[in-house]
Order: C-alpha cells, then sequence, then structure tokens
C-alpha cells in the first residue's frame, strides 16, 4: 500500500510532531511524514525533525498578512505532495484561502475536551470550572476557530491540587496516545471501499442528469437517457482490486496511460477491449480532482449531444 503523505506544521516544541512521526515508522503505518514546517524558525521542534531525516521548512509570519503567508505555506506543502495536513501546536489563525482548500484533508490536536474551552488556556479554564476531567480532542480543521467534527478524544482527570502546568504535563501523554491513531484511522478510510464508493457518488451524481444503477453486481452511474459513463469496480470477479471505470477516447489512449502510470492504471477485463480504462483507488491518498475529471470526462463521452453542447459552449468562454 502507498502510504499518505502527511505535512505537520507546528510553533514550537512539537511533542505531538513526534508523536506523529515515530508512529509513522512503526511497520503498518498508514502515513509517511514528508514535511515539518513552521512560522517560527526558532521552533524547538524543526532541528529534532531534521535529526530523524525529515526535510523542514520555516519562514517567520512576520510582516506577511495573513493570506500572504499561508501561501507560502500552501506552496511548501503542494510541493512536497502532501496528502494530509497535521496541525500540531500551530498556533496560527489560518485563513479562510488555507482552510478551503485543505477542507477534509487538515487536522489539528486541541487540548481539550471540545466543544468546551475552544482557544487558550484551556486547562485553566478547566480547572476554574470545577470540571472533574480536561482532555484532548482531535478534530477536522474548519473555517471555525476549534470547530470542527471531533475524530477521537481522551479525558485526563483533574486530581485535588491541580495546577494549569500540572494538568498540560498530563494531557498531553494523551495526545500523543491519540493523534497518531486518530491519523492512521482517518487516512486508512481513504481505502476502505464504502467511503471510496460515497466518494465516487457525490462526484458521479453532482454531474448533469446523472442516476446510479447497479449493472452486473458494481455500482454504475449513467446519464439518463445515455449511457453507462462510470462503474465502481469492488474485488469484481474476485480480483482484489477497488476500482473506478471511465471511458477513455480508445485503446490508443487507455495503453498510453497504463505505460506511463502502471500503479495508477489498469486495463478492466470486460470494458478493457472497448477503451475503458480503471483507475485504482485502493492505494491510499487518491488525488479526488484528478478522479473527478475523469469522471466528467467519460461523462462528456456518454452524454447526449443536447447536454454536452451546452458545455462546450461555456468552455469556449
Ligand atoms: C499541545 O498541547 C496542543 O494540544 C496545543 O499546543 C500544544 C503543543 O505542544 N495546541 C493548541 O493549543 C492549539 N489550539 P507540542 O508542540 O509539544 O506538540
Amino acid at each position: 500500500m502507498t502510504k499518505a503523505k502527511v505535512a505537520i506544521l507546528i510553533s514550537g516544541r512539537g511533542s505531538n510532531m513526534m508523536a506523529l512521526l515515530y508512529a509513522s515508522r512503526l511497520p503498518d503505518s498508514p502515513y509517511e511524514v514528508v514535511l515539518v514546517a513552521s512560522n517560527d524558525p526558532e521552533a524547538p521542534g524543526l532541528p529534532l525533525a531534521a535529526a530523524e531525516g525529515v526535510p523542514t521548512f520555516a519562514h517567520s509570519h512576520k510582516g506577511l498578512d495573513r493570506v500572504s503567508f499561508d501561501a507560502i505555506m500552501d506552496a511548501q506543502l503542494r510541493a512536497v505532495g502532501a496528502d494530509y495536513v497535521a496541525l500540531a501546536g500551530y498556533m496560527r489563525i489560518l485563513s479562510t484561502e488555507f482552510v478551503a482548500s485543505w477542507e477534509g484533508r487538515m487536522l489539528n490536536i486541541h487540548p481539550s475536551l471540545l466543544p468546551k474551552y475552544k482557544g487558550l488556556d484551556t486547562h485553566g479554564r478547566s480547572i476554574v470550572a470545577g470540571d472533574s476531567h480536561a482532555g484532548c480532542s482531535v478534530h477536522l480543521v474548519t473555517a471555525e476557530l476549534d470547530d470542527g467534527p471531533v475524530l477521537g478524544q481522551v479525558p485526563v482527570k483533574i486530581v485535588p491540587g491541580e495546577t494549569p502546568d500540572s494538568l498540560a504535563s498530563r494531557v498531553v501523554f494523551a495526545e500523543h496516545q491519540l493523534y497518531p491513531k486518530v491519523l492512521a484511522d482517518f487516512v486508512r478510510r481513504d481505502t476502505h471501499p464504502e467511503w471510496l464508493l460515497s466518494k465516487v457518488r457525490e462526484f458521479a451524481l453532482a454531474l448533469p442528469e446523472t442516476e446510479e444503477k447497479a449493472s452486473h453486481g458494481s455500482p454504475g452511474f449513467f446519464v439518463s437517457g445515455g449511457k453507462f459513463f462510470a462503474y465502481f469496480s469492488y474485488n469484481h470477479h474476485h480480483d482484489g482490486v477497488t476500482g473506478l471505470l471511465v471511458k477513455t477516447s480508445g485503446v490508443e489512449e487507455q495503453a498510453m496511460l497504463i505505460d506511463r502510470d502502471p500503479d495508477l492504471y489498469y486495463r478492466p477485463a470486460y470494458l478493457g477491449p472497448s477503451g475503458w480504462i480503471g483507475i485504482r483507488l485502493d492505494r491510499g491518498g487518491n488525488d479526488w480532482e484528478h478522479i473527478a475529471d475523469w469522471l466528467q470526462k467519460s461523462w462528456r463521452l456518454s452524454a447526449p449531444k443536447r447536454l454536452t453542447k451546452m458545455m462546450n459552449i461555456a468552455d469556449a468562454f
């Protein structure tokens, strides 16, 4: 299995980053850490990552507006081909542009049992409130601060005489257990057939006048009044492969694609001779924009003229 590429953003000590990094070095980890980046060139976590052979990048945010700074970070993340971003003590408010471009692929760890105590001084506030437990949460990052869907939590008992520092020193142990596990589960989800089908369905059914119908045991997508343009293939005839079958312009393009990237493309058993191509979905780290493009291309080859005519006109502008 290809490992998903994770970039980690830090601002300080980087202990969560190191927990993620060492977990990635276990034999069955579904992800690898391809970059550790920081908005603070002095962040103590940077040399630790570098010592472990992980590429690092630092650029101070000082003197830059939020959008320009985030664009610098974004360019680094794209350059290393990151599939996911893990924020680990990254003390920056993110621009809406940055959040939008990593939507659904950026996680954060926060030292409280969300939705309680968003923002700073989480431990002090939980002690003052008389809570029985503090804790930590890993969540997906959305435009609102510390507000995205929670993916996992660990509670930590607040003991008599607790101070914010004593509590923080225990919560961090819980964080180091939680984050690698949640990240690994999240990344693995990318190879689950059910989840893959839901993603394919989302993109396919977003195309005009598209419907779904099972065909020879596989979920298929067709343009109403037109033909099938995509099939979701799961272990078809026990081939052990989860893939998407779409149309190409013909067997020449099909052969060229397989030649160019034989790990990604394959010739499907029955539709192969008619120029269809199989795209592997089960390798992890799928490029969904690319898959959506294929669906659209195949849709165009199958849709009736009255529908494609409008698209061709729109393309001309
Ligand atoms: C962690 O406790 C993390 O939960 C917190 O910063 C610390 C970073 O420690 N994050 C936030 O407060 C984000 N709102 P680390 O640098 O040792 O991982």
